[in-house]
């Protein structure tokens, strides 16, 4: 089945417990910390993370755009999140971050900017529970989905499965009705909306509509 991870990116940040609770149902909440260095935006962290955690049952997946995860994505297992994404472009030791990350006890994921390439990472796969391929440069919601991704999201799906791994293929920006099923064709199983859910006048009733378009 395929997993839809709204964004609370997209959300009234004056809002926030409301906006989760807005879309129960979503199989985890996605939530974007920016640092203002690794990308050009500041969002939220720990403290907000901890809140978040309180306000809904969904579990959270935390998508790391910081910079030197090393140090800091502990603290968000420690928060509550069920899943830490942090980028490899800014990750000094991947392996042994990804294994703290298991040991403290969440599923360990590494996001792969546009420019990145996925071979070089074919070998660090069994130590994931999930590989985000961005479909927009990080930093902001509402952008336009880029096609040019779909060949690494297909070649990141051939490697998974060369190796008979178990890990989810997550896909970040611009996924939306127009565009999810192009990106569960390519192999992706895990999508991340933003404006697609929060944009929508019911942003259950979107979740389901994503997830019915993914599955078909
Ligand atoms: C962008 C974030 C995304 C963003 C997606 O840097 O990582 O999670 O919220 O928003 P949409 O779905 O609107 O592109
Ligand atoms: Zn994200």
């Amino acid at each position: 089945m395929p997993q839809i991870n709204p964004s609370i990116l997209s959300a009234d940040f004056a809002r926030l417990a409301e906006e989760a609770k807005a879309v129960e149902g979503a199989d985890w909440l996605h939530v974007d910390v920016m640092d203002n260095h690794f990308v050009p935006n500041l969002t939220l962290g720990v403290p907000v993370v901890e809140a978040l955690g309180r306000a809904t049952d969904t579990p959270l997946d935390c998508h790391l755009m910081i910079e030197d995860p090393d140090r800091w994505a502990p603290a968000y297992v420690e928060a509550g999140a069920g899943s830490v994404t942090f980028h490899v472009e800014a990750a000094a030791a991947p392996v042994r971050l990804a294994r703290e990350i298991r040991a403290k006890g969440a599923r360990a994921s590494m996001a792969l900017r546009p420019a990145t390439p996925i071979e070089p990472y074919e070998d660090l796969l069994p130590e994931l529970d999930m590989l985000l391929v961005m479909t927009v440069e990080p930093g902001f919601g509402g952008q336009a989905f880029l096609d040019v991704m779909l060949p690494k999201i297909r070649r990141t799906r051939e490697l998974i499965d060369k190796h008979g791994l178990e890990l989810w293929l997550q896909v970040d920006g611009g996924v939306s009705d127009a565009t999810i099923e192009r990106c569960a064709e390519a192999g992706a199983d895990v999508f991340v909306a933003g404006s697609a859910v929060y944009g929508a006048a019911d942003p259950a009733a979107a979740v389901r509509g994503l997830r019915e378009k993914a599955a078909a």
